[in-house]
């Protein structure tokens, strides 16, 4: 064990690595070495920040003989991949939330620390402040997790939870979320679900220990679902929520997704409102575990950061640092298509007031081997048309999409509205 100060190096000074200053400086034995900042003359909420220390150029710190610990706070591939992959050929251990990078890049650079002997930590990019990697490659090393389903992003929720209180459309939630500041200027990476999609991407390869590729995960945003959907799934006992799903199949395939998904009111995901995320998993020996908490945000953030860098410090100097921390997955998973995946479906159909048109609905779905559950209808509007929901039993996502099309082709079908997959 050194007896000096870790040094450690700070790539980003945004939201979450202010909240990672403010945090460190109760530690005596953590000296924030350097930090890499966009603007250098930017004014910043840190007391005692020595302007010595910022540097524009984040090189300077993955180069640094004397700095042990990366963090790594700027997001995206571009230059974060190349920033890393020199700390960790300069055998610096890391701390990252970069979820779109341990997605996109995650098993090159965990062969990579494997080979050059030093941890990546990543407790912050899945799930904000909720701890999750840590309790599944310990507390819950010794179980064959099957299923996760997880609420990871917190804009889409929160738009979510305020089109269903206030019966109110996806677009008027989302200005008001973007002048609240709770959704981005361009929120396409939270409402089409590229943020769940590079969460649950590095979440099913450890939970399910089989490499998830990013690439293959079917992902649906939010933008489709109306104040109608909403309003028609709480008459049928759901909620519409934003999930990130992986399950293995019964021949250990993996299936794993994000799309929208109706909620039974009673499943404990349901009660997740407003910013919070959840994960729920269920595995053998412990049954279904849930966790949930704030994704996002300065401190808790900065929470998941600041343990992965104790977690670190703890074992600094050692030749095995947190040996149960390490990439260990030889295996890539083999994962099914959303054509090839069993579900129950939602779906809202525009007819023609013509009589028989329900019958002509179940005549078209059992052609296609799919069993109605629900059928729900409310009344005929100005235009002679009714809006009629079905929930079906569970189908194979192909028999549904060629149902689909044989109903757009009929003549007493006005439209598909929306087509939303159901939670068992
Ligand atoms: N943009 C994310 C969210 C937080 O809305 O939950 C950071 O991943």
């Amino acid at each position: 064990m050194k007896s000096e100060k870790v040094k450690l190096g700070l790539i980003g000074l945004g939201t979450v690595g202010t909240g990672v200053v403010k945090v460190l400086k109760d530690y005596d034995n953590i000296e924030i070495k350097k930090i890499a900042v966009k603007n250098i003359n930017k004014k910043r909420d840190i007391e005692n920040l020595a302007p010595s220390i910022l540097t524009t150029d984040p090189f300077e710190i993955v180069n640094d003989p004397e700095i042990d610990i990366v963090v790594e706070v700027i997001g995206g591939t571009d230059p974060a991949f190349e920033l890393l992959k020199t700390a960790i050929n300069n055998k610096k251990h890391i701390v990252t939330a970069n979820k779109e990078l341990l997605a996109k890049k995650g098993q090159e650079l965990f062969n990579l620390a494997n080979e050059k002997n030093v941890t990546i930590l990543y407790e912050a990019a899945i799930a904000g402040g909720i701890p999750i990697i840590m309790p599944i490659k310990t507390t819950l090393a010794g179980n064959k997790i099957h299923k996760i389903e997880a609420i990871l992003n917190g804009t889409t929720n929160y738009i979510l939870t305020k089109m269903e209180k206030d019966n109110v459309s996806y677009e008027e939630v989302l200005k008001e979320a973007q002048k609240l500041g709770y959704a981005e200027t361009d929120p396409t990476g939270d409402v089409e679900g590229f943020d769940s999609a590079y969460k649950i991407a590095t979440l099913a390869t450890i939970a399910l220990n089989q490499r998830v590729d990013i690439n293959k995960i079917y992902k649906e945003g939010i933008t489709k679902i109306s104040a109608n959907d909403m309003q028609f799934a709480k008459e049928l006992g759901y909620k519409i929520k934003l999930i990130a799903l992986a399950k293995l199949t019964d021949d250990n395939k993996a299936d794993v997704r994000v799309h929208p998904m109706l909620v039974p009111q009673k499943d404990c995901l349901a009660s997740i409102n407003g910013v919070t995320n959840s994960v729920v998993l269920e595995g053998f020996p412990v049954g279904r575990v849930m966790f949930a908490g704030p994704g996002a945000g300065m401190f808790p953030t900065a929470s998941s950061v600041l343990g992965d860098i104790l977690a670190i410090v703890s074992g600094i100097g050692s030749d095995n640092l947190l040996p149960f921390m390490k990439c260990n997955h030889t295996k890539n998973a083999q994962q099914i298509s959303i054509e090839q995946t069993t579900n129950r479906y939602y779906i809202s159909i525009t007819a023609n007031n013509n009589p028989g048109v329900i019958g002509t609905i179940g005549k078209i779905c059992g052609n296609h081997n799919i069993n109605l559950a629900s059928v729900l209808q409310k009344g005929i509007d100005k235009e002679n048309t009714a809006r009629i929901i079905i929930i079906t039993e569970e189908s194979i996502e192909e028999n549904i999409n060629n149902a689909i099309d044989e109903l757009k082709n009929n003549s007493s079908i006005v439209k598909i509205n929306n087509l939303i997959r159901v939670m068992e």
